[in-house]
Order: C-alpha cells, then sequence, then structure tokens
C-alpha cells in the first residue's frame, strides 16, 4: 500500500517585522497596540513589499523545503499552492512557481482556493494523488500577500493579516505520513468572510476588498476547528492523548486557546505563531508547522494535528505521523 509523508518544510516571511504601534501610525488607525494583543494576540506581521508577489514567497519556502527533503526541483512531479491572492488571475501561482523553480519535467502544476483552509486542503488532496500512484512527490505551498486585499480605513480587518508563504514536500512511502484528512464546506456562509469583488472589461467590479463578520467568523471557527478535529482522530482510530502538537490556522490566539479548550488539550501542545505572523491565510498552517519542525519542537514520531478553517465557508484537518 501506498503512503503519503513529509519529506521536508519550508516558510519564508517578507521583510521585517512591522509591530502594531507601527502599523497605527503608519495607517493612522483609531487602535491600540493594548487592543489588537488582547482581542488577537497579535504583537507583528510581516508586509510584502512593491512588486513582491505570492509566486515570489512561494520560491523561496519552496527552496528550503526542496533542501530539507534533499530533493532536487526536477523530482517534483506535482505543484499545487493554495492562495487566495494570486499573482494573477491567470496563470496559476503553481505555474509560476513551477517556472521560477525550473522544473522542466512536465510536473503537473495548479492553485487550490480554499481561502484560510487552502493549505489543509491541497495536502488532502496531493495525499489522494500519492496514494492512487499518480504521483511520487508533491510540492504543496501556501503563499499569500493579504496585505495587498485589506482595507488599511478598517481596524477591525487590516490590524489581523499579514504575508508569507509555508512549503512541504510530500512524497510516496511505504508506512504512513499522513493518516486521515478530512475537508468540509458550507457556502451558505460566503457572506460573512469575502471579498466580494471581480474584474470586469478590466474594472475592479464590486468591492475587491476584505470584508468580515468578526464575531460570525468567531464563533463558526471555534466550533468546526473542534469538530473536525475529532473527527481525524476518530479516523485515524486514535485518541485525543495520542496527538503531541496541534496547529490549527493562525487567525486569533483566543480561537486557538478556545479549540485547545474545547478539545482538552493543553495549550503546550498547540504551536502558537500568531503573535509574530498575524493571520497569513493559506500561509499560517505550514509557516507555523516548519518553524516548530526547526525548533526542534517537532520531532520524526510526533504525531500531529493540523486544521484549518477559513472563507467559504471551509474547514479541514489532517492527521499525521510527522
Ligand atoms: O481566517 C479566519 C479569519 N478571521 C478570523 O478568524 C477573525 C475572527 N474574529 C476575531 O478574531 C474577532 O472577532 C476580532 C479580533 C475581529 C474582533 O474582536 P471582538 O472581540 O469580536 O471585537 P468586536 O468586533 O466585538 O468589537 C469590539 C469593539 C468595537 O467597538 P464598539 O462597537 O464596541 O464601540 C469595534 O469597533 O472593538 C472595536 N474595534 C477595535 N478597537 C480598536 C474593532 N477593531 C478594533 C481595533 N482597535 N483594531
Amino acid at each position: 500500500m501506498i503512503h503519503a509523508r513529509i519529506a521536508g518544510t519550508g516558510s519564508f516571511l517578507p521583510g521585517p517585522p512591522v509591530g502594531n504601534e507601527a502599523l497605527i501610525a503608519a495607517h493612522g488607525l483609531e487602535s491600540t497596540d493594548e487592543w489588537i494583543i488582547e482581542r488577537t494576540g497579535i504583537r507583528t506581521r510581516h508586509i510584502a513589499g512593491p512588486g513582491v508577489n505570492s509566486s515570489d514567497l512561494a520560491l523561496e519556502a519552496a527552496r528550503r523545503a526542496l533542501a530539507a527533503a534533499n530533493c532536487a526541483a526536477d523530482d517534483i512531479d506535482l505543484v499545487i499552492v493554495a492562495t487566495s491572492t494570486p499573482d494573477y488571475i491567470f496563470p496559476s501561482t503553481a505555474a509560476l512557481l513551477q517556472d521560477k523553480l525550473g522544473i522542466r519535467n512536465g510536473a503537473a502544476a495548479f492553485d487550490v482556493q480554499a481561502v484560510c483552509s487552502g493549505f489543509v486542503y491541497a495536502l488532502g488532496i496531493a495525499d489522494k494523488f500519492i496514494r492512487s500512484g499518480a504521483n511520487k512527490r508533491v510540492l504543496v505551498v501556501g503563499a499569500e500577500v493579504f496585505s495587498r486585499i485589506l482595507d488599511w480605513k478598517d481596524r477591525g480587518t487590516c490590524v489581523l493579516f499579514g504575508d508569507g508563504a509555508g512549503a512541504v514536500v510530500l512524497e510516496a512511502a511505504s508506512a504512513p505520513g499522513l493518516l486521515a484528512s478530512a475537508l468540509h464546506a458550507d457556502g451558505s456562509y460566503n457572506k460573512i468572510l469575502a471579498v466580494p469583488g471581480h474584474l470586469a472589461c478590466g474594472q475592479p467590479t464590486g468591492d475587491p476588498l476584505l470584508r468580515m463578520d468578526g464575531q460570525a467568523v468567531f464563533k463558526f471557527a471555534v466550533k468546526v476547528l473542534a469538530e473536525v478535529a475529532n473527527e481525524v482522530i476518530a479516523a485515524a482510530g486514535m485518541t485525543r492523548e495520542q496527538i503531541d502538537w496541534l496547529i490549527p490556522h493562525q487567525a486569533n490566539a483566543r480561537i486557538i486557546q478556545a479549540t485547545a479548550k474545547k478539545l482538552g488539550l493543553p495549550e503546550e501542545k498547540c504551536i502558537l505563531k500568531v503573535h509574530a505572523h498575524g493571520n497569513t491565510s493559506a500561509a499560517s498552517i505550514p509557516l507555523a508547522l516548519d518553524e516548530a519542525v526547526r525548533e526542534g519542537k517537532i520531532k520524526r514520531g510526533d504525531h500531529v494535528l493540523l486544521e484549518g478553517v477559513g472563507g467559504g465557508f471551509t474547514w479541514g484537518a489532517t492527521l499525521l505521523r510527522y
């Protein structure tokens, strides 16, 4: 039987960290460092400079993941990029990344659009491609420049997000690897978190900036993150006590703490990076995973539960043996 395992991880954050005070001053926001820290846990985020796009961040994260996996770019036979802030309408950011990496073997490349659940969706898809025997080494990336879709006059959203990328090389193996995954969506919640605009006849039409009902998102997130965690733990035939690390989508420290509490997991088992990254949407989980691996927290053999939730609404989880 073919399984999929993570061979290597990588991540990249653009520029120096931007603190709350600096962000407030730069945009003339009616906010305070204290409010942002108390309600979200966020202290800093990274913002990509002009002309730096998701594929540029993805390239740096991918190079690091390939090096960690001891793998050449041409060993990759499928590239999947999860992003809601693609470089272009088309071609896909995955195709641009494939080119930037110099992959010339005809590897398939496509993007996944599931907002903050994007990485978990992409990982679930890659797992199925590998287990079917179709692919041997898949580069799975989450990359975002959310700073480009924020309304800098809306203090309720612009302080929350940041830019970055994270990547993993997923490869075929004789033992797991990925133990269980679950993906869900409920499109009837499409209005509580959206960028409700598009391009038509060369003009932005509708509202091209991020809009969110923060409290509705908060409640939804805590509910489904606990449910989907329990779902994959049961699907893997495991118990909560066997989980070594929980990496939830990094949107708000209070959501992460509430989820851990609902699951009965001690906070020490949670990887918390939102204070330093803000919410980097599809990049948040692979960024947190890579940093925890490089810090020596997550070790080979550890059971790690990744879970995402985001616009759509979408949500999902993957339970893996690292
Ligand atoms: O990837 C998923 C994406 N999003 C999320 O996960 C976000 C989920 N939601 C949240 O994290 C929280 O709902 C927020 C952090 C967005 C907001 O926190 P909250 O505790 O739900 O605050 P609130 O929306 O109830 O607002 C309380 C007050 C309001 O003022 P009034 O009406 O009480 O006078 C807001 O206008 O806080 C005000 N407020 C701010 N004040 C200072 C909102 N944003 C700010 C701000 N600084 N940046």
